[in-house]
């Protein structure tokens, strides 16, 4: 049985104030049947796990270098992100791949840089809108996360999978659940081919999820959860999120 898992990304949003409020308003509301984590932005992080140390909401980041360590200025490694008590990190998500020209191989190092120091990677894939209307979409989530499976042979199992199809980012316009499902189902046939146990890994589904549509999404066969973007910034919706999660 796969346990439900919502995860807040919060982007480039925050302030020591707002965030001290947003968590204090999720730990309130416990306890979640769901397991439960927040994404920060990573000046946030120490401070994300004081709040939450004593508590069962996890933590995490929303993107880590491949590299080890060493002369790459700007960059935060996962030893450091360990360092911090992250449970997750997040490695191409879209807007990564579109604004920073992150490549699947670049991705699925960055997922291998992460299993190597125990955080365990948050695989985003997805189709643009182009994509989708030109029929490809199996093509290119498969393509994404091939190079992930290739990449960390034996250990792909270890992997959180979040379907986010970029048409349906902060734009109010969800894929149905049959379109996630759908895509969800593809991806699973995958992964119960390259690892055996597909059926036990979690694949999330991201893009304009709201208190409104969360619990009919979170009902398909193979949406364990959610990673949730503009969502998660409010404590009650993304409360009430987590708790469409039956
Ligand atoms: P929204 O929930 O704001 O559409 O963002 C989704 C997302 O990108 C989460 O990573």
């Amino acid at each position: 049985m796969r346990k439900t898992l919502v995860v807040g990304n919060w982007k480039m949003h925050g302030s020591r104030p707002a965030n001290a409020e947003l968590l204090a308003g999720i730990l309130g509301a416990r306890p979640f049947t769901a397991d439960v984590a927040v994404c920060v932005p990573f000046p946030y992080l120490f401070e994300t796990a004081a709040t939450l140390a004593a508590s069962d909401i996890r933590w995490g980041a929303q993107d880590v270098s491949a590299h080890e360590q060493g002369a790459y200025t700007g960059e935060v490694s996962a030893a450091m992100l360990a360092e911090c008590g992250c449970r997750y990190a997040l490695v191409g998500h879209s807007e990564r791949r579109a604004y920073h020209g992150e490549s699947d191989q670049l991705v699925a190092d960055k997922a291998k840089a992460l299993l190597a120091r125990g955080v365990t990677p948050i695989v985003c894939v997805g189709e643009t809108l182009a994509e989708r209307d030109a029929g490809q979409t199996e093509d290119v989530v498969k393509r994404q996360l091939a190079a992930v499976i290739h990449t960390l042979a034996h250990c792909a199992g270890e992997i959180v999978v979040a379907y986010e199809p970029v048409w349906a980012i902060g734009t109010g316009r969800t894929a149905t659940p049959e379109q996630a499902q759908a895509v969800h189902a593809v991806l699973r046939a995958q992964l119960q081919a390259a690892t055996g146990h597909g059926d036990r890994m979690r694949i999330l589904y991201g893009g304009s999820v709201k208190p409104d549509n969360a619990a009919t999404l979170f009902a398909m066969p193979d949406i364990d959860g959610g990673l949730i973007g503009g969502a998660s910034l409010k404590a009650a919706d993304f409360v009430a999120i987590c708790r469409a999660a039956a």
